[in-house]
């Protein structure tokens, strides 16, 4: 069975968590792209190429353990303005959506570029003072800091020329500024099994 779920949003409003627990939920895959543009920043950061970078990722590029820093995803979102990183990516994302057994897949041009005819597209979001207090829970540092971090990396994700970040017209969006997660899993789960029966 094919089955895609498109997973978009900004920073830190959920959408990892979301896609990991609906992965476990309905036994699919998950691929976080996030990580695949956090390790090659990581590599850029090393003195790598950006284009090579991208086209030679590795496992143990992914398994690296300073992925998740605040500085790993501005790092993330710098390189993921250039279209040779981002079409590097490409069909490597896109066999992952189309595996047997239904996929979860979570990013910021899922449902846009990447997954376009996936089943079901969600954009998941949240007030930015939410997002970064949940990232400055998740992660700790300067709250205020981080809340101009994810203001100017969303404003980064936004306004890039090659698949910007932006809802699909066809995406359910689900606005967890004032969810707890196990109200925002319920929500998105509800889609899937919608659209499975669908
Ligand atoms: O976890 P968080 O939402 O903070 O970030 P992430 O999903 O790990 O993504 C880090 C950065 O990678 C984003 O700010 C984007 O610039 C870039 N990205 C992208 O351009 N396209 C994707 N499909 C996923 C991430």
């Amino acid at each position: 069975m094919i089955f895609t779920v498109a997973i978009d949003g900004p920073a830190a409003a959920g959408k990892g968590t979301i896609s990991r627990r609906l992965a476990d939920q309905f036994g699919f895959a998950h691929l976080d792209t996030g990580l695949l543009y956090r390790a090659v920043g990581a590599k850029v950061a090393d003195g790598a190429a950006p284009e090579i970078a991208a086209q030679n990722l590795t496992a143990a590029d992914l398994a690296r353990t300073d992925l998740r820093s605040h500085a790993a995803g501005q790092a993330a979102s710098k390189v993921a303005v250039i279209p040779e990183v981002r079409n590097a990516l490409v069909t490597f994302q896109r066999e992952f959506g189309r595996r047997n057994g239904g996929a979860v897949l979570d990013g910021r041009d899922i449902g846009t570029v990447i997954c376009p005819d996936a089943d079901l597209k969600l954009f998941v979001t949240a007030r930015p003072e939410v997002r970064a207090h949940r990232r400055y829970l998740e992660l700790g540092g300067d709250e205020a800091l981080i809340l101009n971090e994810i203001i100017e990396r969303d404003s980064r994700d936004m306004s890039r020329e090659d698949a910007p970040l932006r809802a699909a017209e066809d995406a359910v969006v689900i606005d967890t500024s004032d969810l707890d997660i196990e109200a925002a899993v319920r929500l998105a789960a509800e889609h899937v099994t919608a659209r499975l029966k669908g």
